[in-house]
């Protein structure tokens, strides 16, 4: 078990006072280092700089950073509590645009305070807390079960290509492109992961391969410029990555690259799959289109680990994602089970289902 984003109790058996723990991912394969907070402006700053990062464990991260910080509010009445809490909600989630999860966790942290009817701050501020660890462990059986369904797709001898780390670092646990992989080394299937490096940031090298070797998974480092030649050497069987946003048409948004491997995966005839829970789908965004794209700091390019890699004052263009259009998709796996086209309909029969359970 990787615990990427965890609440930390002071007093084990009480939920507060406590604070939100997270693994330091900038100090990946280096060194394993965590990280507690209870303050507002440091977890802004750890989502920002990808401290914390991937869809479902950003999300996570905000709804028990949201606790931990307002376990302080001075507020006297319900209505004071509500105001401090969407005011740090607010600044939270202007972190980072792109991976709806943040949102979704923030918003749903507010919906759960405004249906409740309890007037007692202190019982509020559990109340809060409570809601993120229910998302994150929400989180945790999800990833778990889109492994469960993944693994079907999986034969022994395949070798899997995947993007960024879409793995136990960005989720609660088990992670979601990676998680058929586990599930699969856990019933003795062999296989080979081929992780791309993921420029600029190398989550794939630093992290993906860092967890899948800790695993005791085969995985085999390539840069991204390389995946072409090995797709063509026959040695991948199939491409699976995460996702931050997925349209209501299953166009999808994820890390920087992730659209060209899909266009290769085509071009080569290896089935591309998406793996995701319901938590990174948008229904209100139509097409990828209106996915709005992070751009980040143009240094991560000319200089992203301490030396120059580009002249210091060189112009640069850094997107953080891109997004797959649905045709190249061939499936999306979730924790309800594989979405296949027209995702427009599977999609919508998916939330709908939730829906209905919730109610
Ligand atoms: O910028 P990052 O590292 O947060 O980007 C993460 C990705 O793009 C992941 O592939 C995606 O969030 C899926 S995570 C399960």
């Amino acid at each position: 078990m990787i615990d990427t984003v965890r609440w930390k109790e002071k007093n084990p058996g009480n939920l507060l006072p406590g604070k939100l723990r997270i693994i330091d991912q900038t100090r990946l394969p280096e060194e394993l280092i965590y990280l507690e907070t209870d303050t507002d402006t440091e977890i802004y700053d750890y989502i920002k700089r990808l401290v914390v990062r991937g869809a479902p464990a950003i999300g996570c991260a905000a709804a028990l950073g949201l606790g931990a910080v307002l376990q302080h509010s001075k507020a006297k009445t319900r209505e004071e509590f509500l105001k401090d809490t969407r005011k740090v909600s607010d600044f939270l989630a202007e972190s980072r645009p792109t991976a709806v999860n943040l949102f979704w966790a923030l918003n749903r942290c507010i919906n759960k305070l405004n249906n409740s009817t309890e007037t007692r701050v202190e019982l509020l501020k559990e109340i809060l807390v409570q809601e993120g660890i229910n998302i994150l462990n929400e989180d945790i059986s999800m990833c778990k079960a889109i492994g469960d369904h993944g693994v079907k797709l999986l034969k022994g001898g395949f070798g899997i290509l995947t993007h960024c780390n879409a793995g136990a670092l960005a989720t609660g646990d088990y992670g979601t492109a990676l998680s058929p992989v586990y599930a699969a080394h856990s019933v003795g299937m062999d296989l080979k992961v081929y992780s791309d490096e993921t420029r600029p940031l190398l989550q794939g090298s630093r992290l993906t391969a860092w967890e899948l070797k800790k695993a005791g998974i085969n995985v085999v480092t390539i840069c991204d410029n390389m995946a072409a030649q090995v797709m063509k050497e026959g040695k991948i069987n199939i491409v699976i990555t995460g996702a931050d946003r997925i349209a209501a048409n299953g166009d999808s948004a994820n890390k920087i690259g992730t659209y060209g491997v899909a266009i290769l995966a085509k071009y080569h005839n290896i089935p591309f799959y998406i793996a995701a829970p319901y938590s990174t789908i948008d229904i209100d965004i139509k097409t990828g289109v209106e996915i709005p794209i992070e751009q980040r700091n143009p240094d991560e390019i000319r200089k992203g680990f301490g030396k120059l890699t580009a002249p210091k004052d060189i112009n640069v263009y850094n997107p953080a994602f891109d997004v797959t259009p649905n045709e190249l998709i061939n499936g999306i796996i979730t924790e309800s089970g594989i979405l296949y086209p027209p995702f427009g309909e599977s999609i919508k029969n998916m939330i709908l289902s939730k829906n209905h359970k919730c109610k």
